[in-house]
């Protein structure tokens, strides 16, 4: 990740709003990527069309943050990053969601991330450097203390990335999920305000999106 933040930039990628094309775009081409599917959606894998792709983009709506990740072009000038209305925040890879405990429990300070890249994107730290961004956006602007992230007992890659992302394996929920004829559990792991701090701190700067005196 870049070592300068930006509410809607890191280093390689941009976080932009869901918008209408988005339901014949990323979201329906996430629902029918049979991985992302599967590791990532509660749901029955019965064939996702448009108007599943619909109730993505209102879920996406509903959550305290729902963005579509996107591989930033060329890097913009630092003051144009600023603004959410860049005119081309890239081509869309994924989704990324912070859902927090609902209304009237958001004095908790927590919520949990879950993150789809599409298939052609994979392995090229797209995953990671959004997950870290999404760490440093819930902790440094939503006041979070607490950031939760799980993966079903077969995506070992991702509780392999999430742990060396840094985050604490906390619980593992037994016969969660029913999939590929079997019961799986649910692992699940998060990382505290303080432990983001000392893992990430250090190296994020605010200075010159800051306003200037
Ligand atoms: C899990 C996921 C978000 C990681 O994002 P990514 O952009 O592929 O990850 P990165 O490139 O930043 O990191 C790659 C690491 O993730 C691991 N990884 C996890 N799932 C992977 C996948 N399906 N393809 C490629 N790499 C994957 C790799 O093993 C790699 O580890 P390494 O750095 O030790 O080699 C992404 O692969 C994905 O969307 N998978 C399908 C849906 C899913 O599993 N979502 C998470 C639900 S818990």
């Amino acid at each position: 990740m870049s070592s300068e933040f930006a509410p809607w930039n890191s280093a390689h990628l941009s976080y932009r709003a869901v918008e209408q094309d988005d339901e014949t775009g990323v979201l329906y081409q996430l629902g029918r990527d049979a991985e992302a599917f599967n590791n990532a959606v509660p749901f029955m894998p019965t064939p996702q069309g448009s108007n599943a792709a619909k109730s993505y983009k209102t879920y996406l709506e509903s959550c305290l943050l729902g963005v579509i990740i996107c591989v930033t072009p060329s890097t913009p000038a630092k003051i144009e990053s600023y603004q959410p209305s860049h005119p081309d925040p890239g081509e869309a890879v994924g989704v990324l969601t912070l859902t927090g405990p609902g209304q009237g429990r958001e004095h908790h300070g927590r919520a949990d991330i879950a993150i789809s890249i599409l298939a052609p994107h994979r392995g090229k730290g797209y995953g990671s450097e959004a997950i870290q961004w999404a760490l440093c956006w819930g902790f440094s602007f939503a006041r979070l203390h607490r950031i939760g992230i799980g993966a079903i007992e077969f995506n070992k890659s991702a509780k392999k990335l999430y742990l060396k992302l840094g985050f604490a394996e906390e619980s593992v929920k037994r016969d969660f999920a029913w999939k590929y004829g079997r019961w799986w559990s649910f692992w699940e792991a998060s990382m505290l305000e303080d432990e983001w701090r000392g893992k990430y701190g250090s190296t994020i700067s605010y200075a010159s999106y800051m306003p200037i005196e």
